[in-house]
């Protein structure tokens, strides 16, 4: 296929976390996708491309209603100060998202009115009655069929039974589509085995479901019936359109949609990979290129919830490993796919064998030693040794892990790299060339480590970017990795010789128990 975009343009990548219940405040269950999403946005601005990063708050339905209700405050003085608390985590953790959407904001309501009228128009909202089961924190409808032992299958508990008059959306007449839509593009449902769970639900047949309320009053009204507040859900999924100016700003619009990615937790993979597709076609609009769902983060081998008592607040653990010692940990640790169990414990290990052994003393051991045998000056001789060959693989099998979303994998080889590194330093034994009086082999050897140093500054800056930006200063280096440019950045020979170093203090202390 031929590139769509001129070479000379930047590529535009569109990337989304859902946007957060305001009824609960921020845990690592939240941070986990919106860490995800600012790695693959820091990436891939790296490469030049022009990116939008979404995320926000949720701040609609009966939920938050309830939750409001329970503390003696309006649902938008609740909104407000939990929505508040979601900005705040962000910036704690440093995420670089260029928008903060919230669902009750006016440009939100306009938009949403705006293409619940078009799909109306197109026929494909009718008034029926609804009579079934609904669960409050999903804000989900259910059968009697999808309920596990009489209760929600997400919330293990009761379900209220409601019938209402209210507005469907015709959900049942767009299997075929979902079908065909997901045969021409396998890559828009990841990871595969979420697509086929996705399939198999599309196949046993679609129902209509109810997209509007009477019985409460907390969401945004029907244009042509304001009786009827929106279905939260037919809300929220719209706040990615709203985002990027539907209805306000289309040529902004056709420049950001379809969005590349929509990141989500395994628990909404229905609403994002077939009511939204189907609301998309409804109203004329492009279906995702790709959502793409996690697993969970269990805690003791079960979810997060409020209720167990067992949620997990980012800014605790930051307080113990750090901005950086806190992403590096979510990114390198729990894959993103399947669930995985985060403890306190292995959080420890692994920061003190990767960050502060591995990576901290790397950079300590090599600053250290150009200070001592080179005068603190990078060395106008390099070895152009193994490493440069394995520096390029490196960069190679994290470009092709990140455009898996596997940051795993991607971060595992370049800590691969690091341990390479370590191991080129015990078996060329720089201190003993020095001692022999060698300095061009010395300066050899450590030409080659402080180039690697240079390379990892750059491929762990979107992960972990104050240890990133320092080591890069440490090494004489203008400016942030941030402003590199990948691919041409990552080649051998990047750092200038004669540049001063700055050996200064470990960049990860290691944690106690
Ligand atoms: O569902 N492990 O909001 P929500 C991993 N408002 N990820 C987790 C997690 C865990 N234990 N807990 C939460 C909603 N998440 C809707 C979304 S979008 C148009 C509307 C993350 O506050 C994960 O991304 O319940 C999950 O999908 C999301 O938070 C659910 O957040
Ligand atoms: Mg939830």
């Amino acid at each position: 296929m031929p590139d769509p975009l001129p070479a000379d343009l930047p590529a535009r990548f569109y990337v989304t976390t859902p946007i957060y219940y305001v009824n609960d405040v921020p845990h690592i269950g939240h941070a986990y996708t919106t860490v995800a999403g600012d790695v693959i946005t820091r990436w891939r601005r790296l490469f030049g491309d022009e990116v939008h990063y979404l995320t926000g708050t949720d701040e609609h339905g009966l939920k938050v209603q309830r939750a409001a209700e329970a503390r003696g405050v309006t649902p938008q003085e609740w909104a407000d100060a939990t929505s508040a608390r979601f900005v705040d985590t962000w910036r704690e953790l440093q995420i670089a998202n260029d928008d903060f959407i919230r669902t009750t904001e006016p440009r939100h309501r306009a938009a949403v009115q705006a293409f619940l009228q078009r799909v109306y128009d197109n026929g494909y909202i009718v008034k029926g009655t609804y009579e079934g089961l609904y669960c409050v924190p999903c804000e989900a409808y259910y059968t009697d069929d999808d309920l596990v032992a009489g209760n929600c299958p997400i919330h293990d508990r009761p379900v209220d039974h409601v019938v209402e008059e209210n507005y469907f959306f015709k959900l049942s007449e767009f299997g075929q589509r979902l079908l065909d839509h997901y045969e021409a593009h396998p890559e828009a449902m990841q990871p595969e085995g979420r697509r086929n769970e996705v399939i198999g639900f599309i196949k046993q047949g679609l129902r209509d479901f109810s997209m509007s309320r009477t019985s409460i009053d907390w969401g945004i009204p029907l244009p042509w019936d304001p009786d009827h507040v929106t279905y939260v859900w037919f809300d929220a999924l719209f706040n990615y359109c709203t985002a990027v100016g539907y209805g306000s700003d289309p040529e902004r619009f056709d420049r950001w949609w379809p969005v590349d990615y929509h990141l989500i937790g395994k628990d909404i993979l229905r609403f994002h990979a077939i009511y939204w597709p189907a609301m998309l076609m409804a109203g004329g609009l492009e279906p995702p290129r790709c959502v793409f769902a996690h697993g969970w983060l269990l805690v003791g081998g079960e979810k997060m919830s409020k209720t167990k008592l067992n949620q997990i607040f980012p800014h605790d653990l930051i307080a113990d490993f750090g901005v950086d010692g806190y992403r590096y940990h979510f990114m390198a640790d729990q894959r993103f796919g399947p669930d995985g169990d985060f403890s306190y414990e292995s959080m420890v290990a692994r920061y003190n064998s990767d960050l502060a052994n591995n990576f901290g003393n790397l950079a300590n051991r090599v600053l250290n030693m150009a200070v001592n045998y080179c005068g603190g000056i990078v060395p106008d001789r390099r070895a152009d040794g193994p490493l440069r060959e394995q520096a390029a693989d490196t960069f190679a099998a994290q470009a092709d892990a990140f455009a898996r979303l596997d940051f795993a994998s991607g971060l595992a080889a370049v800590w691969d790299l690091i341990r390479a590194t370590n191991s080129y330093i015990e078996d060329s034994a720089p201190w003993a060339l020095h001692k022999a009086g060698d300095a061009d082999a010395t300066a050899d050897v450590l030409g080659d480590c402080l180039e690697v140093l240079r390379i990892i500054a750059l491929l762990t800056s979107p992960v972990i970017p104050n240890a990133a930006a320092e080591l890069w200063r440490r090494l004489g280096l203008p400016g942030r990795p941030d402003d590199q440019r990948l691919p041409a950045a990552s080649a051998w020979g990047g750092l200038p010789a004669g540049n001063v170093l700055d050996k200064g203090a470990p960049l990860f202390p290691r944690i106690e128990a």
